[in-house]
C-alpha cells in the first residue's frame, strides 16, 4: 500500500509495512535524526512532530504514530520548523536567547510543541508543554521562551501546509492485510470479513504493542479516515461521541456541560497523548484504569457496537465483563458512546501520583441526584478498583432513597468494601485504594452540599 503526506513541505509516496513508526522511518530511512528517541512508549516528547489535516495542526509523538496515519496529512518535524531561507522560528530564536537548552536531547520536541502551540494561538504553556520532558533546565527557562516567543507573529511557511493537503488526496484500496477505510461501511465489510484483524485507532496502546513487545499485528485496519466515526453530535436529549473523537476534542466539548470531566481530561497523559488517543481506543481496550469510562458509565452512557451491518447498544458497565474480555464479538466495533443530555452533578476525581501524564490509582465518577433532600439516583463508577471499570452498586444501593445527609453518606461509605475487592500494586495498596474511594464519595458530598472541602491538589 502506498501512502501520501507532506513531510516539511515536500510530498512524499511511501511503501513500507504498516507498522512501520513514523519515527523509525524518519530517523532510518531520511536520516532525519532530530526527532529524538527517548522512551520509545508516548511519555517524554522527544519525538514530538507536528501533523497537520483539514482540521487543524496538532503535536502529535512519532514513536507510536503509524505511518498509514498520516495518510493525507502534512507532518513537519523540527528540520521543518525553520523558514525555507533558514530563518529561525519565533521559539527556536527565544530558546536560544533564554537559555531553554543544555544537553539538547529534549530541544527538537519542545521546538516542535511550542511552534505548534504558537501556531494554534495557545498559551496555557504548562499544559500544551506537559508531555515534554527536560532533565537540565528546570523549565523556567523554556516557559519564558514560549512566553517571549507568544508576543511575535506566526510566520508565513508555518501556515502553508494546510493549503497543500489537496495535493495528497487519492485512493488506498483495501488489501488481505491492511485496510485504511474512509467510513463505518467500508470499515464494517472488511472487519466483517477480517474478524481477526487488529483495529488501529490512536494507537497510543496498539503503537506500545509494537515498539515494546515487538509484536506482529497484520491484519490491521486504520480507522483515521473514517470521518463518520468522527466528532461529537448533540441534539436536546442525547450527546452522541464518535469512536474516533480524539480526547482532546471531547475535552474541549465537555467543558461547558460538566467541567469536572474535562478538568481530568486535562490530567489524560499529555497533549501530544490526547491528541492522538481516541474515545473508542479508551473504551474497546478494556483497560481497568482507561479514565473515561468511569466518568461516561457515571453519565448513564450507552455503547453503540455495530458487527457488518448489525448494530446494537448496551449500557458501557455492561461492556465490560471481566478483566481483559469485552462484551465484543469477533469483527464488531464500537461506533460511538452516548449520554444524556443532564444538569450537571458529575464530579470526577483522578488520583494519580503525579499532576500530568500519569495513569490512576483510582479514579473515581459521582454522579446523585437529589430531590427535595432526598437520593433519587444514584451513578457511581471507578477504575482502578476492579479488573475493570465498575459500577458502585452497593454504595449507589444505600444511599437512593436516603436523605441527602453527612450521616447517609458515612453509612454508605461503609459497603465500598462490598462493591469492591481492589489490588494492591506498584501505584497504590489495596487498603489505600478503598480509603480514598470512599474519602471520594465525603469529598463529593462536600462539594455538592456547599461544604469547605480541603483537598491538597496540585494546581499548575
Ligand atoms: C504516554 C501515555 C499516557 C497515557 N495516559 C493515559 C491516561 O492518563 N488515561 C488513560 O485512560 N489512558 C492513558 N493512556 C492509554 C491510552 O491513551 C488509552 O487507552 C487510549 O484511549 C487508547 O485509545 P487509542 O485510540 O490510542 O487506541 P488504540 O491504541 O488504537 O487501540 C486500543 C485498543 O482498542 C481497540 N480499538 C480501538 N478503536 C476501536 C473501535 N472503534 N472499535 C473496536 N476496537 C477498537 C484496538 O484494536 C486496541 O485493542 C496513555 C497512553 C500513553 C502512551
Ligand atoms: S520517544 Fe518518548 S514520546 Fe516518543
Ligand atoms: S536540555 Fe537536557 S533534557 Fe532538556
Amino acid at each position: 500500500m502506498t501512502i501520501r503526506f507532506l513531510l516539511n513541505g515536500e510530498p512524499q509516496a511511501v511503501d513500507a509495512p504498516p507498522t512501520t513508526t513514523l519515527l523509525d522511518w524518519l530517523r532510518e530511512t531520511r536520516g532525519l535524526t532530530g526527532t529524538k528517541e527517548g522512551c520509545n512508549e508516548g511519555d517524554c516528547g522527544a519525538c514530538t512532530v507536528m501533523v497537520t489535516d483539514e482540521t487543524g495542526a496538532r503535536a502529535l509523538n512519532a514513536c507510536i504514530l503509524f505511518l498509514p496515519q498520516l495518510d493525507g496529512r502534512a507532518v513537519r518535524t523540527v528540520e521543518g520548523i525553520a523558514g525555507p531561507d533558514g530563518a529561525l522560528h519565533p521559539v527556536q530564536q527565544a530558546m536560544v536567547e533564554h537559555h531553554g537548552s543544555q544537553c539538547g536531547f529534549c530541544t527538537p520536541g519542545f521546538i516542535v510543541s511550542m511552534a505548534t502551540a504558537h501556531l494554534n494561538g495557545r498559551t496555557d504553556f504548562d499544559n500544551q508543554l506537559a508531555g515534554n520532558l527536560c532533565r537540565c533546565t528546570g523549565y523556567a527557562p523554556i516557559i519564558r521562551a514560549a512566553e517571549a516567543a507568544a508576543l511575535v507573529p506566526v510566520p508565513d511557511w508555518m501556515e502553508a501546509d494546510a493549503e497543500m493537503l489537496d495535493l495528497l488526496a487519492h485512493d488506498v484500496p483495501a488489501g488481505s492485510e491492511i485496510a485504511l477505510p474512509r467510513s463505518a461501511d467500508a470499515l464494517a465489510e472488511w472487519y466483517d470479513a477480517h474478524p481477526d484483524a487488529t483495529l488501529i485507532a490512536g494507537a497510543t496502546d496498539v503503537g506500545l504493542w509494537v515498539t515494546k513487545n515487538l509484536r506482529d499485528l497484520a491484519p490491521v485496519a486504520f480507522l483515521n479516515q473514517c470521518d463518520d466515526l468522527k466528532g461529537i453530535v448533540s441534539d436536546k436529549e442525547t450527546i452522541r461521541i464518535g469512536a474516533m473523537t480524539s480526547l482532546t476534542e471531547l475535552g474541549d466539548f465537555i467543558a461547558d456541560r460538566h467541567p469536572s470531566f474535562a478538568e481530568m481530561i486535562r490530567r489524560y497523559g499529555s497533549v501530544q497523548v490526547r491528541n492522538a488517543a481516541t474515545v473508542g481506543g479508551n473504551i474497546a481496550n478494556g483497560s481497568p484504569i482507561g479514565d473515561s469510562p468511569p466518568a461516561l458509565i457515571a453519565l448513564g452512557a450507552a455503547l453503540h457496537l455495530r458487527k457488518g451491518d448489525t448494530r446494537r447498544a448496551l449500557p458501557l458497565e455492561e461492556f465490560f465483563l471481566d478483566y481483559g474480555k469485552q462484551d465484543r464479538a469477533p469483527g464488531e466495533f464500537v461506533e460511538a458512546v452516548s449520554v444524556p443530555v443532564q444538569p450537571d452533578r458529575l464530579r470526577v476525581y483522578k488520583l494519580s501520583k503525579r499532576f500530568d501524564q500519569d495513569i490512576s490509582a483510582v479514579c473515581g465518577a459521582f454522579s446523585i441526584t437529589v430531590e427535595d433532600g432526598t437520593v433519587t439516583q444514584a451513578r457511581i463508577a471507578f477504575g482502578g478498583m476492579a479488573g475493570t471499570p465498575k459500577r458502585a452498586s452497593t454504595v449507589e444501593a444505600a444511599l437512593v432513597g436516603q436523605p441527602w445527609a453527612r450521616a447517609s453518606v458515612d453509612a454508605a461509605r461503609a459497603r465500598f468494601a462490598e462493591d469492591f475487592t481492589p489490588l494492591s500494586d506498584m501505584r497504590a495498596s489495596a487498603a489505600y485504594r478503598l480509603e480514598t474511594a470512599s474519602n471520594m464519595l465525603l469529598r463529593y458530598f462536600g462539594e455538592m452540599s456547599g461544604q469547605p472541602v480541603s483537598v491538597l491538589e496540585v494546581r499548575p
